[in-house]
């Protein structure tokens, strides 16, 4: 949550700054904010504005935008409510040092308490402002340098720090640090670059380090790039090379970024599954389960630790992998497990899934169980984040950058990692038939296929979705696989029109939410002929007997649920245990027609932000 930019070079800063912003918005758009050191007569002009990038570009329409260095920062609040004085960069209190910040400074309030008894007066209620504050008196006591000052600073710190200082006097320097939350410096021609992750970065240089947690970026124009720790040790920067297209940043067309990226999948399916799965479509190897499958195979248990949609990947990760590879397989919410004190030890392998590769708890229960001695294997889209670099090994989804706070292309992506993953270790165990192996993979081939005949459905869909706009409550009902589907249709739904909704096991309704069912109430029902389809033919007649309206999932051909659902959404028939891969693709549909209907921010949906990188 918040994104930080920064720049400093040849070039104006603030266009970079800006589009930069633009790019990071997905991470929180409650308030923005710049801090520049003009051109002609060195002034650190800090500028904020209450929401979205866009209220900045108009607040600074006749201010002084020059300066070749700055730093930038889009916000999702924590301390605070969003307003401009709130809204980084922070000033401190000379307005000589401005600072932004992602994270949180969990000791703030002592260190608050502290400054205010040296008399120092505070303009936000943010934890940051302390933290610009704290540097500065260190800086002006002992008169240091501002390098010596923040290491100084962050060792009185407790908790999570990503930040950039910039220095009214010193135009040619940007100090940026990091402690769980991620940070990322650009190398260009004479010029760097700093921001949360490589996406305001890639259309200027390919080349970047990423911090790790206590390493200051020591950024000097003109000179290279030093990276040193809290104590002042030299470490050598470990220069990679990022590859990203433009266009996967970019809207190409859509009104909006979940659109698009619901339309990508079948495309990143291919991705994903590309030099995994062999070109006749007969095998498929994870190259991470082969090299640790001594490892894996050994293992007591698998559990799994994620959150939001990832979790509900991990619900159907466990059907896979118990099915194919009977291994017990636990799912764990990252958040829960980290302060459990869970009972894991060297046996057991923990699974960690996680689209951004930064969510605060996932990584804490990453580093929890490694403690334990657990081996982590991650599953994770954003290349070069913070839980692939923390784990043992891993997959990467590849389906490209997700921008839409709400996750699809993601969630289909784990999901297909984790088929993968399932039919590479079952393999490997024996644990498979030959002629049931084989007819996963062959149907796995077909499914990007199969999505591109659902997403054919769209219009269909976007006219349905006109009905529902009355609605306020919704119920998603599945089973086995169809159970965790029916979790993120739900939650895709109430994330993006505030509509609430319940996902359900089907067979669960009758055990209270049945009480629920009115002439009012719109009740998803994933069933297709897969699975415990008469049982839940049952469900569907229990809801039709209290007047619920049934939005049935069929597969297509189904005559019987036609007669009874008030609509049926046709989809092509595919192997049980790939079922969520069609089906979950018509509910993210739905969720986006309903939010649009009622003009809703479908992709920076209120109080949410992609990535959460705070508890
Ligand atoms: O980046 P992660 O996969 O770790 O994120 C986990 C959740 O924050 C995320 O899935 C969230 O629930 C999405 N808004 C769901 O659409």
């Amino acid at each position: 949550m918040c994104g930080i930019v920064g720049y400093i070079g040849s070039r104006e800063a603030y266009p970079i700054l800006v589009k930069g912003l633009k790019r990071l918005e997905y991470r929180g758009y409650d308030s923005a904010g710049v801090a520049l050191i003009s051109n002609a007569d060195q002034q650190l002009n800090v500028y904020k504005a209450k929401g979205k990038v866009s209220e900045l570009e108009s607040f600074v329409e006749s201010k002084d935008i020059s300066g070749k260095i700055g730093i930038a920062h889009t916000r999702w609040a924590t301390h605070g409510e969003p307003c401009s004085a709130n809204a980084h960069p922070h000033y401190s209190s000379s307005e000589t040092l401005a600072l932004i910040h992602n994270g949180i400074i969990e000791n703030y309030a002592v260190l608050k308490e502290n400054l205010q008894a040296k008399g120092y007066e505070f303009k936000s209620s943010t934890d940051t402002e302390v933290l610009v504050q704290l540097i500065e008196y260190i800086k002006v006591t002992n008169n240091l340098d501002l390098l010596t000052a923040v290491q100084l600073a962050l060792q009185e710190v407790i908790g999570a720090y990503a930040i950039a200082v910039v220095e009214k006097d010193h135009p040619e320097q940007i100090i940026a640090a990091r402690k769980s939350s991620p940070l990322v410096v650009g190398i260009g021609e004479d010029e760097y670059f700093l921001a949360s992750d490589a996406t305001p970065i890639v259309e200027y240089t390919d080349k970047v380090v990423y911090l790790n947690d206590e390493e200051i970026a020591v950024i000097n124009r003109g000179e290279e790039l030093k990276i040193v720790d809290l104590h002042n040790v030299e470490i050598t920067p470990d220069v990679k090379t990022v590859v990203m297209n433009i266009g996967q940043l970019e809207k190409g067309g859509y009104p909006h970024f979940m659109l698009k990226e619901i339309f990508e999948q079948p495309d990143c399916i291919l991705d994903c599954m590309r030099g995994r799965v062999n070109v006749e479509g007969t095998n498929v190897v994870l190259s991470a389960v082969i090299d640790h499958k001594e490892r894996l195979i050994k293992a007591k248990r698998f559990v799994i630790v994620a959150c939001g949609t990832s979790w509900h990947a991990a619900l159907i990760g466990k059907h896979l992998i118990e099915s194919f590879c009977r291994i017990p397989v636990e799912v764990e919410y990252a958040s829960e497990f980290r302060y459990r004190d869970p009972v894991i030890d060297e046996q057991d392998v923990v699974l960690a899934i996680s689209q951004s590769g930064e969510t605060a708890d996932t990584l804490a229960a990453v580093e929890l169980a490694k403690s334990r001695g657990a081996f982590i294997y991650g599953i994770c889209n954003a290349i070069g984040s913070s839980i692939p670099r923390a784990t043992n090994t891993g997959s990467y989804i590849h389906v490209g950058p997700e921008i839409g706070v709400a996750s699809t292309k993601a969630f289909t992506g784990q999901v297909t990692v984790l088929t993968m993953l399932a039919l590479t270790l079952a393999k490997e165990k024996n644990t498979i038939s030959e002629k049931e192996y084989l007819e996963i993979v062959q149907e796995l081939n077909h499914i990007p296929e199969k999505m591109k005949q659902v997403l054919e459905l769209n219009k269909q869909i976007a006219e349905l979705s006109k009905i529902f706009t009355y609605a306020h409550n919704f119920i998603y009902l599945g089973r086995g696989y169809s159970y965790p589907v029916a979790l993120e249709g739900a939650l895709k739904l109430k994330e993006i029109s505030y509509i609430h909704a319940e996902g359900y096991p089907a067979a669960e309704m009758k055990h209270g939410p049945i009480a629920l069912i009115d002439a009012e109430m719109p009740v998803v029902v994933i069933a297709t002929h897969n699975g415990l389809y008469e049982k839940v033919l049952s469900n569907i007649q229990e809801i039709k007997a209290r007047k619920g309206k049934v939005i049935a999932i069929v597969s297509e051909g189904d005559t019987i649920i036609k007669n009874i659902a008030d609509i049926c959404i046709e989809l092509p028939t595919t192997l049980e245990c790939l079922d969520p891969l069609i089906t979950t693709v018509p509910l993210q549909m739905l969720a986006y027609h309903i939010a649009v209907c009622k003009g809703m921010d479908v992709d920076q949906p209120r109080n949410l932000a992609k990535s959460v990188t705070v508890e």
